[in-house]
Protein backbone atom coordinates (compact mmCIF):
# COMPACT_ATOMS: atom_id res chain seq x y z
CA UNK A 1 0.00 0.00 0.00
CA UNK A 2 1.19 3.37 -0.54
CA UNK A 3 2.49 5.02 2.22
CA UNK A 4 0.87 8.96 2.84
CA UNK A 5 3.33 9.97 4.70
CA UNK A 6 6.16 9.48 2.88
CA UNK A 7 3.96 10.36 -0.71
CA UNK A 8 1.22 13.24 0.81
CA UNK A 9 -1.65 13.41 -1.35
CA UNK A 10 -1.79 16.34 -3.69
CA UNK A 11 -5.05 15.67 -6.07
CA UNK A 12 -8.50 14.70 -5.02
CA UNK A 13 -11.31 14.62 -6.75
CA UNK A 14 -14.57 12.52 -6.10
CA UNK A 15 -17.07 11.43 -8.20
CA UNK A 16 -19.87 13.87 -7.35
CA UNK A 17 -17.44 16.76 -7.33
CA UNK A 18 -18.18 16.69 -2.64
CA UNK A 19 -14.99 16.58 -0.31
CA UNK A 20 -15.87 14.98 2.96
CA UNK A 21 -12.70 16.05 5.21
CA UNK A 22 -12.25 14.15 8.65
CA UNK A 23 -10.23 16.52 11.33
CA UNK A 24 -8.48 14.76 13.68
CA UNK A 25 -6.47 16.90 16.04
CA UNK A 26 -4.26 16.69 19.37
CA UNK A 27 -4.10 13.01 19.50
CA UNK A 28 -1.55 13.39 22.62
CA UNK A 29 0.02 9.76 22.24
CA UNK A 30 2.49 8.20 24.33
CA UNK A 31 4.91 5.14 23.90
CA UNK A 32 3.11 3.64 26.56
CA UNK A 33 -0.48 2.64 24.98
CA UNK A 34 -1.85 2.26 28.78
CA UNK A 35 -1.24 6.04 29.32
CA UNK A 36 -3.78 7.65 31.19
CA UNK A 37 -4.37 11.85 31.17
CA UNK A 38 -7.26 13.48 33.56
CA UNK A 39 -9.09 10.38 33.30
CA UNK A 40 -8.16 9.30 29.32
CA UNK A 41 -6.78 6.97 27.42
CA UNK A 42 -5.33 9.22 24.57
CA UNK A 43 -4.22 5.71 22.69
CA UNK A 44 -7.52 4.09 22.94
CA UNK A 45 -9.68 7.48 22.14
CA UNK A 46 -7.88 7.70 19.03
CA UNK A 47 -8.50 4.38 18.11
CA UNK A 48 -12.28 4.87 18.73
CA UNK A 49 -12.34 8.44 17.18
CA UNK A 50 -11.50 6.67 14.05
CA UNK A 51 -13.39 4.14 14.17
CA UNK A 52 -16.46 6.22 15.05
CA UNK A 53 -16.15 8.46 12.10
CA UNK A 54 -15.87 5.40 9.85
CA UNK A 55 -18.85 3.72 11.23
CA UNK A 56 -20.79 7.06 9.87
CA UNK A 57 -22.62 6.62 6.65
CA UNK A 58 -19.93 9.45 5.47
CA UNK A 59 -17.67 8.77 2.93
CA UNK A 60 -14.52 10.09 4.00
CA UNK A 61 -11.72 11.80 1.13
CA UNK A 62 -9.37 12.85 3.35
CA UNK A 63 -7.84 12.87 6.96
CA UNK A 64 -6.32 16.00 8.13
CA UNK A 65 -4.93 15.67 11.50
CA UNK A 66 -3.69 19.15 12.72
CA UNK A 67 -1.16 18.91 15.39
CA UNK A 68 -0.07 17.44 18.49
CA UNK A 69 0.24 13.93 17.28
CA UNK A 70 2.25 12.49 20.24
CA UNK A 71 2.95 13.83 23.86
CA UNK A 72 6.70 12.64 23.89
CA UNK A 73 8.30 13.47 20.43
CA UNK A 74 9.46 9.81 19.45
CA UNK A 75 9.78 8.59 16.20
CA UNK A 76 8.18 5.03 17.22
CA UNK A 77 5.06 7.09 18.23
CA UNK A 78 4.70 8.50 14.36
CA UNK A 79 5.36 5.20 12.95
CA UNK A 80 2.43 3.79 14.70
CA UNK A 81 0.29 6.96 14.11
CA UNK A 82 1.29 7.13 10.16
CA UNK A 83 1.00 3.03 10.51
CA UNK A 84 -2.97 3.52 11.80
CA UNK A 85 -3.61 6.16 9.06
CA UNK A 86 -1.95 4.27 5.88
CA UNK A 87 -4.34 1.19 7.07
CA UNK A 88 -7.34 3.11 6.69
CA UNK A 89 -6.57 3.11 2.55
CA UNK A 90 -7.85 7.09 2.93
CA UNK A 91 -5.55 9.82 1.76
CA UNK A 92 -4.38 11.72 4.37
CA UNK A 93 -2.31 15.03 5.64
CA UNK A 94 -0.35 16.12 8.68
CA UNK A 95 0.93 19.01 10.49
CA UNK A 96 2.78 19.86 13.52
CA UNK A 97 1.73 21.02 16.91
CA UNK A 98 3.62 22.33 20.02
CA UNK A 99 3.80 19.03 21.07
CA UNK A 100 5.44 17.82 17.93
CA UNK A 101 8.63 19.79 18.13
CA UNK A 102 8.33 20.75 22.04
CA UNK A 103 8.57 18.15 25.04
CA UNK A 104 7.07 19.55 28.07
CA UNK A 105 8.88 18.39 31.22
CA UNK A 106 6.77 18.12 34.64
CA UNK A 107 3.54 18.63 32.91
CA UNK A 108 1.82 18.01 36.49
CA UNK A 109 3.66 20.96 37.75
CA UNK A 110 2.05 24.68 37.02
CA UNK A 111 2.90 25.69 33.75
CA UNK A 112 5.43 28.30 34.81
CA UNK A 113 7.75 25.78 36.84
CA UNK A 114 7.90 23.40 33.47
CA UNK A 115 10.97 22.49 31.12
CA UNK A 116 10.68 22.91 27.80
CA UNK A 117 13.10 20.88 24.72
CA UNK A 118 13.12 21.68 21.65
CA UNK A 119 13.24 18.95 19.18
CA UNK A 120 13.61 18.87 15.58
CA UNK A 121 9.97 17.92 13.89
CA UNK A 122 9.30 14.78 12.46
CA UNK A 123 9.71 15.07 8.40
CA UNK A 124 6.28 13.34 7.58
CA UNK A 125 4.39 16.42 8.76
CA UNK A 126 4.01 18.65 6.29
CA UNK A 127 4.44 22.43 6.18
CA UNK A 128 3.59 24.78 3.83
CA UNK A 129 1.66 22.08 1.37
CA UNK A 130 -1.57 22.27 -1.07
CA UNK A 131 -4.18 19.79 -1.71
CA UNK A 132 -6.23 20.33 -4.93
CA UNK A 133 -9.97 18.63 -3.72
CA UNK A 134 -12.34 18.77 -6.90
CA UNK A 135 -12.23 22.18 -7.33
CA UNK A 136 -10.73 23.83 -3.70
CA UNK A 137 -7.66 24.06 -2.04
CA UNK A 138 -6.23 22.80 1.27
CA UNK A 139 -3.32 24.98 2.64
CA UNK A 140 -1.34 23.17 5.58
CA UNK A 141 0.37 25.63 7.60
CA UNK A 142 2.89 25.12 10.16
CA UNK A 143 2.33 27.03 13.05
CA UNK A 144 4.77 25.49 15.34
CA UNK A 145 7.93 27.05 17.02
CA UNK A 146 10.39 24.83 18.40
CA UNK A 147 10.80 24.59 21.79
CA UNK A 148 8.07 27.14 22.27
CA UNK A 149 3.90 26.25 23.11
CA UNK A 150 2.67 29.31 21.23
CA UNK A 151 2.79 29.97 17.77
CA UNK A 152 4.09 31.51 14.84
CA UNK A 153 3.50 31.68 11.46
CA UNK A 154 6.73 31.85 9.52
CA UNK A 155 7.04 35.23 6.76
CA UNK A 156 8.32 32.72 4.32
CA UNK A 157 4.51 30.74 5.47
CA UNK A 158 2.66 34.44 5.01
CA UNK A 159 4.16 34.79 1.57
CA UNK A 160 3.93 31.15 0.26
CA UNK A 161 0.02 31.83 1.54
CA UNK A 162 -0.38 35.44 -0.14
CA UNK A 163 1.08 33.36 -3.45
CA UNK A 164 -1.28 30.46 -3.27
CA UNK A 165 -4.01 32.78 -3.02
CA UNK A 166 -3.34 34.82 -5.87
CA UNK A 167 -2.30 31.70 -8.06
CA UNK A 168 -5.33 29.62 -7.51
CA UNK A 169 -8.90 31.49 -6.78
CA UNK A 170 -10.39 27.87 -5.83
CA UNK A 171 -12.76 28.39 -2.64
CA UNK A 172 -10.23 28.05 0.26
CA UNK A 173 -9.09 26.48 3.44
CA UNK A 174 -6.13 26.89 5.38
CA UNK A 175 -5.66 24.09 8.61
CA UNK A 176 -2.86 25.29 11.28
CA UNK A 177 -2.64 23.96 14.81
CA UNK A 178 -2.53 27.08 16.99
CA UNK A 179 -5.85 29.31 17.12
CA UNK A 180 -6.12 32.24 14.93
CA UNK A 181 -8.81 34.52 16.95
CA UNK A 182 -8.99 34.67 20.56
CA UNK A 183 -11.06 32.38 22.53
CA UNK A 184 -11.67 34.18 25.56
CA UNK A 185 -9.46 32.34 27.69
CA UNK A 186 -7.00 33.99 28.84
CA UNK A 187 -4.01 31.14 29.84
CA UNK A 188 -4.69 29.36 26.05
CA UNK A 189 -5.12 33.05 24.51
CA UNK A 190 -1.36 33.38 25.13
CA UNK A 191 -0.61 30.97 22.83
CA UNK A 192 -2.39 32.35 19.92
CA UNK A 193 -0.25 32.56 16.82
CA UNK A 194 1.80 35.73 17.90
CA UNK A 195 1.49 37.07 14.35
CA UNK A 196 -2.15 36.46 14.12
CA UNK A 197 -3.14 40.49 12.46
CA UNK A 198 -0.34 39.65 10.09
CA UNK A 199 -2.36 36.36 9.03
CA UNK A 200 -5.09 37.49 8.91
CA UNK A 201 -3.88 41.12 6.56
CA UNK A 202 -2.63 38.81 4.22
CA UNK A 203 -5.91 36.49 3.56
CA UNK A 204 -8.20 39.30 3.97
CA UNK A 205 -7.64 40.46 0.21
CA UNK A 206 -8.98 37.30 -0.95
CA UNK A 207 -12.73 36.41 -0.58
CA UNK A 208 -12.65 32.95 -1.91
CA UNK A 209 -11.01 31.82 1.38
CA UNK A 210 -13.91 30.27 3.24
CA UNK A 211 -12.01 28.41 5.84
CA UNK A 212 -9.34 28.33 8.99
CA UNK A 213 -9.26 24.83 10.97
CA UNK A 214 -6.92 24.48 13.90
CA UNK A 215 -6.56 22.44 16.62
CA UNK A 216 -4.29 23.17 19.78
CA UNK A 217 -7.67 24.85 21.94
CA UNK A 218 -8.94 20.95 22.97
CA UNK A 219 -12.51 22.57 22.52
CA UNK A 220 -15.16 23.04 20.11
CA UNK A 221 -15.32 26.29 18.51
CA UNK A 222 -16.90 28.25 15.57
CA UNK A 223 -16.70 31.65 14.96
CA UNK A 224 -17.29 33.85 11.88
CA UNK A 225 -14.90 36.83 10.77
CA UNK A 226 -14.80 39.16 7.68
CA UNK A 227 -17.09 35.68 6.03
CA UNK A 228 -14.71 33.24 6.77
CA UNK A 229 -15.44 30.64 9.19
CA UNK A 230 -13.20 30.24 11.77
CA UNK A 231 -13.23 26.21 13.79
CA UNK A 232 -11.41 25.03 16.23
CA UNK A 233 -12.51 21.13 16.92
CA UNK A 234 -11.73 18.77 20.27
CA UNK A 235 -8.86 16.63 20.93
CA UNK A 236 -9.45 13.16 20.41
CA UNK A 237 -8.39 12.95 24.19
CA UNK A 238 -9.09 15.39 27.06
CA UNK A 239 -10.36 18.33 26.71
CA UNK A 240 -10.25 21.68 27.76
CA UNK A 241 -12.16 24.07 30.06
CA UNK A 242 -14.02 26.50 27.48
CA UNK A 243 -13.92 30.55 28.64
CA UNK A 244 -11.57 29.99 31.44
CA UNK A 245 -8.81 31.84 32.11
CA UNK A 246 -6.85 29.62 34.59
CA UNK A 247 -6.36 26.03 32.96
CA UNK A 248 -8.51 23.61 33.85
CA UNK A 249 -9.54 19.93 32.27
CA UNK A 250 -13.50 19.92 31.11
CA UNK A 251 -14.90 17.14 32.89
CA UNK A 252 -18.01 16.76 31.09
CA UNK A 253 -16.90 16.91 27.36
CA UNK A 254 -16.09 14.07 25.45
CA UNK A 255 -13.29 13.42 22.88
CA UNK A 256 -14.23 14.02 18.86
CA UNK A 257 -13.57 14.71 15.48
CA UNK A 258 -15.06 17.05 13.11
CA UNK A 259 -16.39 16.84 9.53
CA UNK A 260 -16.24 19.26 6.84
CA UNK A 261 -17.89 19.18 3.70
CA UNK A 262 -16.93 21.11 0.61
CA UNK A 263 -19.38 21.08 -1.86
CA UNK A 264 -19.29 21.52 -5.48
CA UNK A 265 -21.09 24.59 -5.39
CA UNK A 266 -18.01 26.25 -3.27
CA UNK A 267 -20.81 25.98 -0.16
CA UNK A 268 -19.22 24.75 3.16
CA UNK A 269 -20.43 22.91 6.08
CA UNK A 270 -19.44 21.28 9.01
CA UNK A 271 -19.97 19.35 11.98
CA UNK A 272 -18.64 18.36 15.71
CA UNK A 273 -18.94 14.55 16.51
CA UNK A 274 -18.58 13.75 20.18
CA UNK A 275 -17.06 9.98 20.81
CA UNK A 276 -19.98 8.24 22.39
CA UNK A 277 -19.97 6.39 25.53
CA UNK A 278 -16.54 7.46 26.22
CA UNK A 279 -15.55 8.98 29.61
CA UNK A 280 -13.52 11.98 29.86
CA UNK A 281 -13.93 12.52 33.74
CA UNK A 282 -10.71 14.11 35.15
CA UNK A 283 -9.05 12.73 37.84
CA UNK A 284 -7.03 15.90 38.61
FE1 LIG B 1 -2.95 19.62 22.20
FE1 LIG C 1 -1.11 22.27 21.01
Amino acid sequence: MTSYASCPPQHITTPDSVANVLQLTDLHLFPDPDKMVAGVNCHDNFERCLSQAFSEDVRCDLIVVTGDLVNEVKTEIYDHIFARLDATGIPYVCIAGNHDVTDEIGEDLPFEQRKFVAHAPDTRLLSDFRVQLNHWQLLLLDSSVVGEVGGRLSSESLTWIEQRLKNHDDPTVLALHHHVVPMQSEWIDNHLIANSEQFWQTIQPFSHVKSVISGHVHQEFAYKQDDIQIYATPSTCYQFEPQQDEFGYDKDAKAGYRWLKLEANGELSSRVVRLAEVSASASV
